[in-house]
Formats: C-alpha cells, structure tokens, sequence
C-alpha cells in the first residue's frame, strides 16, 4: 500500500529528489563527535547558549539548508540527529529503506523496536522553551530517523513551544504534524507549520523569515504593554517578555480577548482566559496591581497580596489602590475584563 500510492509520485520526483545538492554543514557545536558518549542516550552535556533548541534530520541535504536559513533569523542551539548506522542509503532500490523503516513505524508506533537507532546526542530539549523541529517527509510520514528522536525525548518537551518546518517533494504535511503531536504529546505547538517542497524551495528564505518573525515576534516587535478594560474605562498593563506574554501578545494581534472575572480571597479578580499560555510557573508573592497568569489559563487581577506558583504577566499602571479598587470593582461580583493592544 505504501508503495502503491506513492509510486506514481516518485516516477515523477526521483529525478528531483535526487538532484537534491549537497549543503555545507550548518555551524552546530564543535567538536559533537567528542563530547558525545556512546551511552545510546541523551548526554545533554553542553549548556545551552539561550531558549531555543532547533532540532534537525537531513538525508540529502535540504533540512540542513533550511536550518542555514532559520539560524539567520532567530538566535538558537542546533542539534542535528544523525543515524547509528552510517553510510545507508533510505533513496536505493526505489526508497525500500526508507520505506520498510517507515512501515515497521506505523505497525507498531509504541513499540520501542520500531524505531531505527540513532547517535546520542549532546543536547538536552529540557533546558529549553521553545524547540523548532526540521525533518524531511518520507512516505507522507516524519522521517523515520526524527521519529527515533522524538519518541525517546519528546515526554522532555512537556508545555514548551513547538515549531515545526517539513520539507517534501511535494506531499502534504498533515500525517507529519500528526506524528509530531503523538511523539510529544503535551508540547504546546505553534498554530502554523511551515512546509517547504520543490515548487516554494526557491523562496524559502523568505517563507523561513515570515515564519520565523510570524511565530517568534521578535523582541523589537513586543509592544512594552497591554490594555485592560472594564466598564469602559482602560489601564494600560506593562507586560514582562516571556513565553506567555509572547503568546498573549500573538493572540491579541489577532483579536482582543473578552472574559469574566469574580472576586476571589479578598485579595483579586480572576477568570478564565478561554485559551492556555505557556506557563513557567515559580513561587510568586503578588502586590496590588500585579497582572498573573494562573494554572495555564486563567488571568489573575491582584488588589491585594497572595503567595502561589504564577507566571507573571504584568502591571496595571494605577493611581491609588482605592482608584485600583473602584476599576476592578473589587469584592463586588463579576465583571467582564476585556484585554487588548
Ligand atoms: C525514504 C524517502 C521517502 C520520501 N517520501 C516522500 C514522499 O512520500 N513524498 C514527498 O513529497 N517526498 C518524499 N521524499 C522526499 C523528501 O521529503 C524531500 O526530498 C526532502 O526535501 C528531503 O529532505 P532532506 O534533503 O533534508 O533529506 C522522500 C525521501 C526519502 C529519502
């Protein structure tokens, strides 16, 4: 069957796909070889150099040419994954390797064996928020090498921020973002992945970089505050730059967010967001006017004080407490908050 459906594709792409060039090596940690222990795991020996990971596998070369791209755009470590068994080639004899490690996949997903082995690798997706993963497309399917990876490391990407790049001859990418939600199932995936084939690969600089500014809204592009309104009247919020500011602000651009807030403790207004925000929660005491994200999804207007695990968003910037007080119609029932740019 896998064959069957794509036969009459590769009767007309082989040639391309074989033309493919080779790509100078993208500039990853010196000296991997080394500092790689064959233990068949995840040494994760070198630190990270800041928040995001790029995690990529190249069989001919195009992956690693898109990750030359992305690189220029967003600042990220970069780990490529490469096959135990070296010097196989997945695209002999009609792609059967390629195809009989893909089969065995889908045959048996949970099964551990299924997955051909690969080189440990020297970077820990744990250390990181936000993880952006490059792979070809082999048989409709992530190939089969990023599969390996991702199956024994993606329960490390719990709640962080996944972005996805897939480069094919021409096949859609949907079984792929398919096998990157099952293979990490609780990472918080961008809305959009970016899918590279022989008809974009001429602009795919340009298509990276709208992707990657789209996505990641730079810093330059992160406005310093939010808006609050309730019955009316608006308070600006000076907004942290984190994950879930980021992602608040992403969401705004889009539209402003409505929701109902009711009194709590005697110290704040919260109400749910109606979406989650990548939390990185820590032991926070509020003041008055403290902006908090609460468990993930729910927004917390403090006019008083409490001591729990948050993720800051912000500030109101107010006049007195009493004036606090009036806006939010503290300890007086619902209201409806409205958050916008
Ligand atoms: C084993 C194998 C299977 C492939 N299957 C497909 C396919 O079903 N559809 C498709 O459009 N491209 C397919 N391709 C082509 C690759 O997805 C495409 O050339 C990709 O850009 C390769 O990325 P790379 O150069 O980084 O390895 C396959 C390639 C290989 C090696």
């Amino acid at each position: 069957m896998l064959r069957t459906v794509a036969i009459a594709f590769f009767a007309l792409l082989a040639p391309v796909l074989l033309s493919c060039e080779k790509v100078p090596s993208v500039t990853t940690d010196t000296n991997q070889e080394e500092q790689q222990q064959d233990n068949g795991g995840n040494t994760g020996s070198l630190k990270p150099t800041g928040s995001t990971l790029v995690v990529y596998y190249s069989f001919t070369g195009n992956c690693r040419a898109i990750v030359n791209a992305l690189t220029t755009n967003i600042k990220a470590d970069v780990l490529e994954i490469l096959p135990a068994e070296e010097g196989l080639d997945y695209a002999a004899d009609n792609y059967a390797i390629g195809s009989s490690l893909i089969a065995a996949i889908r045959e048996k997903p949970d099964d551990a064996s299924s997955y051909p082995a690969i080189k440990p690798v020297n970077r820990n997706a744990a250390d990181y928020d936000t993880i952006i993963i490059v792979t070809p497309l082999w048989w409709s399917n992530m190939a089969a090498i990023m599969q390996s990876y991702l199956f024994r490391e993606g329960s490390k990407m719990k709640d962080k921020t996944i972005g996805l790049i897939v480069s094919s001859a021409s096949s859609g990418i949907s079984s792929v973002v398919a096998d990157a939600k099952r293979l990490i199932p609780e990472g918080r995936f961008l809305a959009k992945s970016l899918w590279i084939n022989s008809s974009n690969r001429g602009q795919q600089d340009t298509l990276i970089k709208e992707w990657a500014e789209a996505s990641f809204n730079n810093n330059d592009t992160m406005p310093d505050h939010i808006n609050i309104t309730v019955s009316g009247k608006t308070l600006p919020v000076a907004i942290v730059d984190n994950n879930a500011t980021k992602a608040l602000v992403a969401a705004l651009r889009e539209a402003p967010i409505s929701y109902e807030a009711s009194d709590y403790g005697g110290f704040e207004k919260v109400g749910p967001l109606g979406r989650s925000l990548p939390a990185s929660d820590s032991q926070i005491s509020t003041l008055a006017g403290d902006v908090i994200l609460y468990s993930g999804n729910q927004i917390v207007l403090f006019y008083g004080s409490n001591t729990w695990s948050y993720t800051r968003i912000g500030r109101m910037e107010y006049g007195s407490l009493d004036e606090l007080k009036a806006f939010l119609k503290a300890g007086q029932g619902n209201i409806t908050v409205t958050l916008s740019l």
